[in-house]
């Protein structure tokens, strides 16, 4: 397995202004990488956390079955509009991913909502309810044992994760989510993107320390 790819740092879809201030999307280069090696024409693929849609919208584009679930609401609205296969994103959470109306899915790629290990609100509730970083990673575990129920034997789950720096101190979340995961899924090994055209701007890339390099953790069901 090639552990390290140089991808660029593009979002070409334009996206309506409501969303600019926070948007975390892929770039549609790194959708089409997996989707060109570990997919085929006419294949399910699953984002459990599909934000404004870029996995489900490549898929389309490259002839893929697209499924979604989108806790937002305005989020879920945008993608449901623009996908061709509408019945095929759900509003909803993916702690209740076995709730919903999706086939078992020859392919998974998803990046969660990140979290500091400082921080006190639950991500997956939208912030709204207390949380701590354990819980997250629990939570996290949880979701992927729905996804490892929802996908077909021998697929592969990727999960797109990063380091954080906050305030000096960094939280390993892309190590320490890939050993959470590991207690229920088979780790493959890890891809580092090397993202080009980041904002040279900041130095430290586009969001800040930690994004001008991801961790794509590759994970299968068998
Ligand atoms: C990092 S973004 C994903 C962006 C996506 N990869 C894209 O290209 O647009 C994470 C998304 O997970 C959603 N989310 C958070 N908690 C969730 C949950 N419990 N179930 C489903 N989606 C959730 C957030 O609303 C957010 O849109």
């Amino acid at each position: 397995m090639r552990t390290h790819i140089t991808l660029p740092n593009v979002r070409r879809r334009k996206i309506p202004e409501e969303f600019k201030d926070n948007d975390n999307r892929f770039a549609e280069s790194l959708v089409e990488y997996f989707l060109e090696k570990y997919t085929k024409k006419g294949d399910t693929v699953l984002d459990i956390f599909a934000g404004l849609g870029t996995t489900l919208f490549v898929a389309e584009e490259m002839g893929r079955i697209p499924f979604g679930v989108e806790y937002s609401e305005t989020r879920y609205i945008y993608i449901k509009e623009n996908l061709q296969n509408k019945e095929n994103i759900i509003h909803g959470d993916s702690l209740k991913l076995l709730e919903y109306d999706i086939p078992e899915c020859d392919f998974c790629i998803a990046s969660p909502i990140y979290m500091n290990e400082d921080e006190t609100e639950n991500p997956y509730a939208a912030y709204t309810t207390e949380g701590t970083y354990v819980q997250y990673l629990e939570d996290t575990r949880k979701i992927y044992s729905n996804v490892k129920k929802k996908m077909k034997p021998n697929s592969k789950i990727v999960i797109e994760v990063s380091n954080l720096k906050k305030g000096g101190v960094v939280t390993t979340l892309a190590w320490d989510i890939g050993k959470e995961i590991s207690k229920i899924l088979n780790f493959e090994g890890e891809i580092i993107v090397n993202w080009t055209n980041n904002n040279t701007e900041k130095a430290d890339g586009f969001y800040g320390y930690g994004y001008d390099h991801s961790y794509c953790l590759v994970f299968s069901n068998n």
